[in-house]
């Protein structure tokens, strides 16, 4: 071994505990096989390094070249008439044969597009997934929504589903009387019920305010004679006739569903839609898992 080499692997070794140093100083935990490997790596890399540099720099300074010498030459370099090695030649051939596949097949004059196969994709799996809960059992649905909700609504609505104290919808009751007094006086026509809009106005002062009470209170108790102004759409139980308007007395797959579909903006704030993020069966799985919350 020559002093070049043995510099050189001083070198590597110092490069080597200097990485340990780091290494120890995060805390970075050694037994986890992908940090041993990445170790393994680095430690890899230094030694090859300082190898391969050492050798080339000793073939540098003895190495001797024979062949025919081109005749021109740069401030005294030539260039020789060797053949282009047939791994090299091949390579470039390769590449360029290549290049102009990328360029017009392949992409981008193709039209591929990586969020289309993304889209695509998403379908497939979205179809799979349908297919293989076409008839999930009630409990099935449950354990799904409350996945989901947890990911998609608690940070929203909280992971009891309690509303963070008035930020979202609190699923524990069906609404506040505040949000009903604000529905009644303002009307809403963003949920795409078969009745359509909700006219503004229709009842005001102390009959406003008895209706509101009474309906978020869960409609117990005497039914206040000014609901006939309501009846006629959500019907004189307030359950909405069969989904032709919103059920006032409690969460049905209805009301849910079409919220997650078009959003809503209400009282309290704004509820995002959600109609490309869910497949049918997760919608139903939701309105499932938001029913027990009660
Ligand atoms: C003309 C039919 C009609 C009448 C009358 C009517 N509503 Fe509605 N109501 C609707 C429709 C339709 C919606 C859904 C609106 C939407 O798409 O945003 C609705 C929504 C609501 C909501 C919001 C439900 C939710 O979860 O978003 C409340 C609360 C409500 N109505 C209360 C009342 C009360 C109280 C009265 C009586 C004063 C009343 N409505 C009268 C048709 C009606
Ligand atoms: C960005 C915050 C946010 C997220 C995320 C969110 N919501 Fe909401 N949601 C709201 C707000 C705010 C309201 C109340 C709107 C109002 O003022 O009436 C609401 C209301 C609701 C309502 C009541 C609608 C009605 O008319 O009674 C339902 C049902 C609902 N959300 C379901 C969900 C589900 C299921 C998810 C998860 C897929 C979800 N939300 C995610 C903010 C959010």
């Amino acid at each position: 071994m020559n002093g070049l080499m043995i510099k050189a692997l001083s070198f590597a070794v110092v490069l080597i505990l200097a990485t340990f140093y780091v290494v120890n100083s995060m805390n970075i935990d050694l037994s986890d096989p992908i940090n041993m490997i990445t170790m393994i790596g680095a430690i890899a890399i230094a030694v090859i390094t300082a190898g391969v540099s050492v050798k080339y720099i000793n073939q540098m300074k003895s190495d001797t070249a024979d062949g025919k010498l081109a005749e021109e030459n740069w401030d005294g370099i030539g260039e020789y008439l060797n053949e282009l090695p047939s791994g090299w030649a091949f390579s470039f051939l390769g590449t360029m044969i290549w290049g102009v596949w990328y360029w017009f097949i392949g992409y981008p004059l193709n039209a591929f597009s990586q969020i289309g196969q993304y889209n695509e994709e998403v379908l497939a799996y979205n179809k799979k997934f349908e297919a293989t809960y076409k008839n999930p059992s009630v409990s099935v649905l449950k354990e799904m929504g409350e996945s989901i909700f947890l990911v998609k609504c608690a940070p929203c609505h909280g992971t009891t589903g309690d509303g963070l104290s008035g930020k979202a919808q609190d699923f524990t009751t069906r609404m506040s009387k505040a949000q009903i007094l604000d529905i009644i006086a303002n009307g809403s026509n963003q949920l795409s019920y078969p009745m359509g809009a909700m006219p503004a106005g229709m009842v005001s002062g102390d009959d406003a305010n008895v209706i509101a009470t009474w309906i978020a209170s869960g409609m117990k108790g005497e039914k206040p004679v000014a609901f006939t102004a309501c009846a006629s759409c959500h019907g004189e139980d307030g359950k909405g006739m069969a989904g032709m308007a919103p059920n006032l007395a409690e969460y049905d797959d209805t009301i849910i569903i079409k919220t997650l579909e078009h959003g809503k903006k209400g009282k309290l704030g704004t509820m995002p839609s959600f109609k490309t993020m869910l497949t049918p069966v997760q919608a139903k799985s939701l309105s499932a898992y938001i029913k027990t919350l009660k």
